[in-house]
C-alpha cells in the first residue's frame, strides 16, 4: 500500500515538472496562452486569420470578443449558426482553456 502510495505522488509531480518544462518563462499563463496559439494556427486561423480577424469574411474579430469566458467555451464547444463548427468533440477542456488564454491576451483595449 505505501509503495503504491509513493508511485501515485511520484507520479503526480513527474505531471507537474512536466507541465512545469512546458513553459519556458516559468509564467504558467504564459504556457497556456503559448499552446492556445498554436491550437488557434491549426485549428481556428484558417477562418479567423493569423491574426483573429479576417477582413471582407463573416468571421467576427476575436480581439473584440467580450470579456466572457463562458460565452466563449460555449461557442466554441457547440458552433454557432451553421457557421462557426463545433469543437466539443475535438478539443479538450483544457484546449479550450487555453485558447481562451490566448484570445484573452490579444483583446483589444
Ligand atoms: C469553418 C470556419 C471556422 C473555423 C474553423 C472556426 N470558426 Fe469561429 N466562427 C466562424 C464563423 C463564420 C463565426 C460567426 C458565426 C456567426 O456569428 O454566425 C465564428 C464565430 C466565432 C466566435 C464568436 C462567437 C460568439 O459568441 O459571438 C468565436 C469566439 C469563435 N468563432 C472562435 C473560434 C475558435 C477558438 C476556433 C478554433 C477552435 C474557431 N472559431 C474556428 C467560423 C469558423
Amino acid at each position: 500500500m505505501a509503495i503504491l502510495a509513493t508511485v501515485a505522488v511520484l507520479t503526480v509531480a513527474l505531471a507537474a515538472t512536466v507541465r512545469a518544462a512546458d513553459d519556458a518563462t516559468g509564467n504558467p499563463l504564459q504556457a497556456q496562452i503559448d499552446h492556445g496559439k498554436s491550437t488557434y494556427a491549426s485549428k481556428c486561423s484558417h477562418c479567423h486569420g493569423p491574426n483573429m480577424m479576417n477582413s471582407g469574411t463573416i468571421t467576427p474579430d476575436l480581439r473584440a470578443f467580450p470579456d466572457d469566458k463562458t460565452r466563449f467555451v460555449t461557442t466554441v464547444k457547440n458552433g454557432k449558426n451553421n457557421k462557426m463548427p463545433p469543437w466539443g468533440d475535438i478539443l479538450s477542456e483544457d484546449e479550450i482553456g487555453d485558447l481562451w488564454a490566448f484570445v484573452a491576451s490579444r483583446r483589444k483595449p
